[in-house]
């Protein structure tokens, strides 16, 4: 694969990808948190994927490893690895690969068809966690504040969503830097959710496919 699109891409976005080589070198580092199921990951420039797709396939090892051998589980404890991980992407091609090359992986995984509830709400939540947007202003394309949804598996086919805004986020680390005015504040204060969802079922979130909420 081509490390680069085009010599202006590279000037003006600075879009060089990296090799898998690299890559796996590099999630080696984090290599336990690499394979946790439930451990979450951003990539603030996330290109087509190079990185998340090969955090999703560690994840999805590890599904199959715990959750192989029911198919309820496998399926939901699959979905909930996608959800762990979130994306900011600039460039309008980019982003829609990487949802693509995301997407491609989990139904490879599972060898879902399009119509297959599980497919629909992986495709809900990949607009939602890998977002189009600028990772320095913080502001989606339409110029929204990044809000993520943060995901959590109830159990008996039951998810949670709750979001967040990625600037009340990353701000709450510099509340609670040592030393800090705020720095005694508990986390709920800070960590208040923008809003919490009731839970939902695979084929509730599959019906939420196309909307951006
Ligand atoms: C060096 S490439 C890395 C892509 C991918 N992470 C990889 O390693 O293969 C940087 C990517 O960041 C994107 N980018 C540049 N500025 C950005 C910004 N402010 N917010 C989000 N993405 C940005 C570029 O379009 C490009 O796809």
């Amino acid at each position: 694969m081509s490390l680069v699109k085009s010599k202006q891409r590279v000037a003006d976005h600075g879009e060089v990808f990296t090799p898998a080589w690299m890559v796996d070198a590099m999630l080696d580092l984090v290599k336990d948190e690499s394979e946790r199921i439930d451990a979450r990951f951003l990539e603030p420039a996330c290109g087509s994927g190079n990185f998340i797709v090969r955090i999703l396939q560690r994840k999805l090892a590890a599904v199959e490893i715990k959750y192989g051998k029911s198919d309820f589980e496998r399926r939901h404890y699959a979905l909930l690895a996608l959800m762990c991980i979130y994306g900011i992407e600039l460039l309008p091609d980019n982003i829609v690969e990487c949802r693509t090359n995301m997407l491609e992986i989990l139904a490879g995984y599972l060898n879902l068809d399009e119509g297959d509830d599980l497919y629909r709400a992986a495709s809900h939540v990949l607009s939602l966690n890998l977002v189009h947007g600028d990772a320095l202003t913080m502001l989606e394309q339409d110029k929204k504040p990044i809000t993520f949804a943060e995901w959590g598996y109830l159990g008996k086919g039951k998810f949670q969503r709750r979001d967040f805004r990625l600037d009340v986020l990353t701000g709450s680390s510099a509340f609670s830097a040592e030393g800090s005015l705020f720095a005694s504040l508990g986390k709920h204060e800070i960590f208040t959710p923008a809003k919490t969802w009731p839970p939902m079922t695979l084929s509730e979130l599959a019906n939420q496919e196309g909307k951006q909420t």
